[in-house]
């Protein structure tokens, strides 16, 4: 009995920081572009904020195309020179802010633009 009651406590305590592990792990990770379960990202709610923090200073309405402010963004970028839903990760919106463009993304917002151009890259 005090056995059974030893291996039960290991058990539940497993289940607790096994599960407080996990929720962190999910926490801190970026989106993972090649999981077809990630949750759908949003262009107006995820993306055009990255755009409009670090990419309108040049990236504005008659200045350095494409057009990045929030009401012209996805029209501006609605094309195959910026979006190859079929090689998602050659989409020149992906990868010209990877290198040496004067503002790139962050590894989680890559992964965010990588994941909305995989999941279709629609104006939701
Ligand atoms: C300091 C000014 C500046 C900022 C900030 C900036 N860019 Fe650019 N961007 C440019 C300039 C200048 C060009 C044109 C020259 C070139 O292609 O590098 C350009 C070109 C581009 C192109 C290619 C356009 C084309 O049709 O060939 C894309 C895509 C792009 N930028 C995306 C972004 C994104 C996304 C951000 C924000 C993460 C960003 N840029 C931030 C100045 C900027």
């Amino acid at each position: 009995m005090k056995a059974l009651k030893i291996i039960l406590s290991i058990f539940v305590m497993g289940l607790i920081f096994g599960g407080c592990a996990y929720n962190w792990i999910l926490e801190e990770e970026a989106v993972d572009p090649t999981d077809p379960d990630a949750p759908e990202v949003s262009f107006s709610a995820q993306i055009v904020p990255i755009f409009s923090s670090k990419c309108i200073t040049c990236h504005s309405t008659g200045g350095q195309s494409p057009d990045l402010t929030s009401d012209n963004a996805y029209s501006s970028i609605n094309s195959s020179r910026y979006i190859n839903t079929s090689d998602p990760a050659s989409s020149l919106i992906y990868t010209k802010p990877m290198g040496s463009h004067s503002q790139t993304y962050s590894t989680a917002e890559a992964a965010l633009v990588l994941t909305w151009i995989t999941q279709g890259a629609q104006n939701n």
